[in-house]
């Protein structure tokens, strides 16, 4: 049994999911066969955070530099995507669960495209958890897709400077209707951001773990959300101001 605090979960946790080649290489694979094997960790952790009543879950599973990778792993990682997608459908209806993306998803070929739309229509409705994939993501790029939209919306209709709040401008992020990560864990003994979320993540508490993406258990998901529950978030405050529970 684990000994997480219901009443403490973070809302939204984000992932990383790092090391899937390096996990291949340590076993004397090919790195296409590291994603497979990845590919199981996030069925797991998918799986985990629905059980423990996460509300939501951000995986990064492709970035926009992702693309500079060599062509066959590029073209392994959206068959995979795809696979995973039509296999996961009925499990993400049986358990309740919402898909959504965030990145550039009109870059990725067509049949991903058309899997991934029919699954996220499919699953609209789901309340019980939202999982949002980060795919062809980048998040300078996010950035500045919403100052070019907030210029294209000025044309038309009057934006007053002052209206260009922080939550105005988060509104034109990809993750509008989305809270901002609460935890975020990175696999494989990375200690970078690699582009991921640069905006949400400014008050989030960041979890690194040298566990390999492939060998990121359920344990390993528990011990990161207990070690972000006995964190004490201020939000540039000092320990008394914050309301004990
Ligand atoms: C993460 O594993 C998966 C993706 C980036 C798609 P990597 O493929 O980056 O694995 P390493 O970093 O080479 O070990
Ligand atoms: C970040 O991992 C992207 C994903 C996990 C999808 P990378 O392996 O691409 O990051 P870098 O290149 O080590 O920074
Ligand atoms: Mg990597």
């Amino acid at each position: 049994m684990h000994r997480i605090i219901k009443e403490k979960l973070p809302r939204h946790i984000a992932i990383i999911m790092d090391g899937n080649g390096r996990w291949a290489k340590k076993n004397l694979l090919n790195r296409i066969m590291g994603h497979k094997k990845g590919a199981e960790s996030v069925r797991l952790v998918v799986k985990t955070c629905r059980e423990l009543g996460i509300q939501y879950l951000t995986l990064y599973a492709f970035s926009i530099e992702n693309w500079q990778r060599p062509e066959n792993e590029v073209r392994a990682l959206s068959s995979l995507l795809e696979e995973y997608l039509r296999l996961e459908l009925q499990e993400m209806k049986k358990t309740n669960i919402k898909l959504i993306t965030i990145g550039d998803t009109g870059k990725l070929p067509e049949t991903v495209k058309d899997v991934l739309l029919d699954v996220m229509e499919k699953t609209s409705e789901n309340r019980g958890m939202v999982l949002n994939l980060a795919l062809s993501y980048g998040g300078r790029d996010e950035i500045v897709d919403a100052a070019k939209r907030i210029l294209r919306d000025s044309k038309s209709t009057d934006i007053d400077e002052n209206a260009i709040t922080k939550d105005f401008f988060s509104g034109y992020l990809h993750t509008a209707n989305i809270p901002d990560p609460d935890l975020l864990i990175r696999t494989s003994g990375e200690y970078r951001l690699s582009n991921f979320l640069l905006w949400q993540l400014a008050y989030t508490e960041l979890y690194f773990t040298d566990v390999l993406w492939p060998e990121f258990s359920r344990d390993d998901l528990i011990e990161a959300i207990m070690d972000y529950q006995r964190r004490e978030r201020r939000f540039g405050l000092i320990s008394d101001q914050l309301s004990k529970e």
